[in-house]
């Protein structure tokens, strides 16, 4: 199969004002980037304390419960392959898809032996099919529409062999309305001093992340937003892509998800 048209710009509504400089913080200047290319080479230092082998251990114990036994996989709008490597190291085939070169660039330098492709999460083939399909760190809330994130799941549910499970996380209303204490996020790693700024919209259930960096090259803002998913909307979207059994859970322990959760796991089997 040809590669994807996966060449569509990435979502990227107008923020009406700069959050950074309306909070005062001390990058509120510099070049202003496009989500996820100039934060491709500083992400890893940033995210360094996301528990990526703790998801992956989890998301593996959950899928073997429901009926996974190996087989390839694929880890979707994988990014720099944050989680694409704890799945490899525990011996599985693995592909990544991802909407970003820049991001892509990090994950092929780190694991050259993956087959990584970029491709919209809504518009995406690879050309073959997966026993286990994951998408990690909220990525899924990415797609603003909802028909959007119908297509993207439908897209998932193509690429699944018989009987094959995806899982991703999502932020729900309430893990997007109380995201960060404040608002904001800020620290300094030898790399990178970054300050991100957060702020919800529950009447247009949008989030919206000012994330200013100061790393080797200079000062940049990424604007991200992301639009939240609770427990049933999950469970009602998923079914009419054609899942069949759908369970939202919640990392570490697998019980059922409350609206009350701010991240929950859903496990869907095509
Ligand atoms: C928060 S990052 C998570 C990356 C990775 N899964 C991780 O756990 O570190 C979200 C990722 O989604 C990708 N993304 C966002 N919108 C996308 C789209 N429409 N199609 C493909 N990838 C997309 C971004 O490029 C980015 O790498």
């Amino acid at each position: 199969m040809s590669d994807p048209p996966g060449e569509a710009p990435l979502e990227t509504p107008e923020t009406p004002e700069p959050l950074a400089a309306r909070a005062g913080g001390p990058h509120a200047t510099g070049e202003r980037a496009a989500p996820f290319t100039r934060l491709a080479d500083v992400y890893d230092a940033i995210m360094s304390d996301v528990p990526y082998d703790d998801w992956i251990d989890f998301l593996l114990r959950e899928a073997t419960a429901r009926g996974f036994r190996g087989g390839p996989t694929l880890d979707l709008a994988c990014g720099t392959g944050g989680a694409t490597r704890p799945m490899r190291d525990r011996g599985f085939e693995v592909d990544g898809v991802d909407g970003s070169e820049a991001m892509l660039a990090v994950a092929r330098a780190k694991l050259p032996e993956v087959r990584f492709r970029r491709g919209d999460l809504r518009t995406f083939r690879t050309g073959r099919r997966y026993a286990l399909i994951f998408s990690v760190f909220d990525s899924l809330n990415n797609m603003l529409d909802p028909a959007d994130f119908v297509r993207a799941v439908r897209r998932a549910r193509a690429h699944l062999l018989p009987g094959g499970l995806f899982v991703f996380d999502a932020n729900t209303r309430r893990g997007l309305a109380e995201l960060w204490e404040q608002g904001v996020a800020e620290g300094a790693t030898p790399e990178v001093r970054y300050r991100w700024v957060h702020r919800y919209d529950p009447a247009r259930e949008l989030a919206t992340v000012e994330a200013t960096c100061h790393d080797r090259h200079g000062r940049f803002t990424e604007v991200h937003h992301e639009r939240p998913y609770d427990p049933e909307v999950l469970r009602r979207l998923l079914r009419r892509a054609g899942f069949e059994a759908v369970d939202v859970i919640v990392f570490p322990d697998g019980e059922d998800a409350t609206e009350e959760e701010p991240r929950v796991w859903t496990f869907a089997r095509g």
